[in-house]
């Protein structure tokens, strides 16, 4: 990322991402709001020991208050230091997929601020596996509360210059740790209710949920508030064909067919890049409904929604 020079001159020159752990953690401690790397996609993060911070996070992505945010934590034991009543099948998940990108929602502990539950009694948490985040959850000491580091509803970020691009001066800092390795959001699991559902999925799939316990499907009452029908989504309108439908000679497209894992990695880049050249109409290839390409399939759904 190029550094962005402030009006001191050469000698002050302001880096606004790069890899500082130890400024990171002084801003979040400060109440301030910090761009950070996830395998998943970047999130806007806050300290959950500070109000300020969590109140700038809403602010700044124009995100309704009752939207709940996702607690990144270190390690199984912090994220039992949020729970009022930590449930078995969540310590099962979190001993098969910790850390990684999937988010369970667990009964909240009582100090759990309510501006990271939406006033729920669940809190959702997640022990992420990016070597960079996890060693700045280990140097602030203090859980980090983050959605995606994008303004509400539009194209999630998968890079620190994409986090640069959408909130600008916005944002204090923005910790580069590369592109995202997967590049979709998590996949969320209510452990509140049994059997656990789905709230969302992603990259720990349905068929590796399966192997370890019975799930239910997000066809169930969807309890993760904030899964509006459009979301995700670019300025460009997105026609979706299945593999067999004919499709479109002359229309710019993507094709998730083949290996969808690299899709999944490549596609908020795409739709980005759609919008950059102000495409107006682009189609999307769709894969199967199985393993990764559900993920893909539910978050382009959403993508295209409501045109
Ligand atoms: O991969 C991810 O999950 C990324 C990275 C940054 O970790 N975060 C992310 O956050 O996607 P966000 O805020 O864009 O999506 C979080 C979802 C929202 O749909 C929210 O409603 C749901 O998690 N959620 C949070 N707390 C919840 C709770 N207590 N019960 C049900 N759903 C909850
Ligand atoms: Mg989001």
């Amino acid at each position: 990322m190029t550094p962005t020079p402030d009006s001191g001159g050469p000698g002050s020159v302001e880096l606004r991402s790069g890899d500082d752990i130890e400024r990171a953690v002084t801003i979040l401690r400060r109440g301030g709001i910090v761009g950070v790397p996830t395998e998943t996609v970047y999130g806007l993060g806050a300290s959950l020991e500070s109000s300020t911070g969590l109140a700038r996070v809403f602010a700044t992505k124009g995100r309704p208050v009752d939207h709940p945010l996702i607690a990144h934590v270190s390690d199984v034991a912090a994220a039992r230091r949020l729970s009022s009543d930590w449930p078995e099948v969540a310590d099962l998940l979190a001993r098969t997929f910790w850390p990684g990108p999937l988010t369970l929602v667990v009964p909240a502990a009582d100090d759990v601020p309510t501006t990271v539950t939406g006033g729920r009694s669940t809190v959702a948490v997640r022990v992420p596996s990016h070597p960079l985040f996890r060693g700045l959850l280990a140097a602030l000491g203090a859980p980090v509360a983050a959605p995606s580091a994008n303004r509400f509803g539009e194209v999630s970020p998968t890079s620190a210059e994409h986090v640069l691009r959408d909130l600008g001066d916005d944002v204090d800092y923005v910790l580069d740790g590369g592109p995202s390795e997967i590049g979709l959001e998590s996949t969320i699991v209510d452990c509140t209710c049994s059997p656990p559902q789905i709230l969302r999925p992603g990259a720990v799939t349905n068929e590796m949920l399966e192997e370890v316990l019975t799930t239910a499907g997000p066809s169930g009452p969807a309890r993760a508030p904030g899964m509006l029908d459009r979301h995700y989504a670019p300025r460009c309108r997105l026609v979706l064909v299945e593999a067999n439908d004919l499709r479109s000679a002359n229309l710019p497209t993507l094709d998730a067919r083949n290996d969808p894992e690299s899709f999944a990695h490549r596609l908020y880049d795409e739709l980005r890049r759609l919008d950059d050249q102000g495409v107006e109409v682009a189609q999307v290839i769709l894969p199967a409904n199985t393993g990764i390409g559900r993920a893909i399939r539910d978050r382009l759904g959403k993508a295209a929604a409501g045109r």
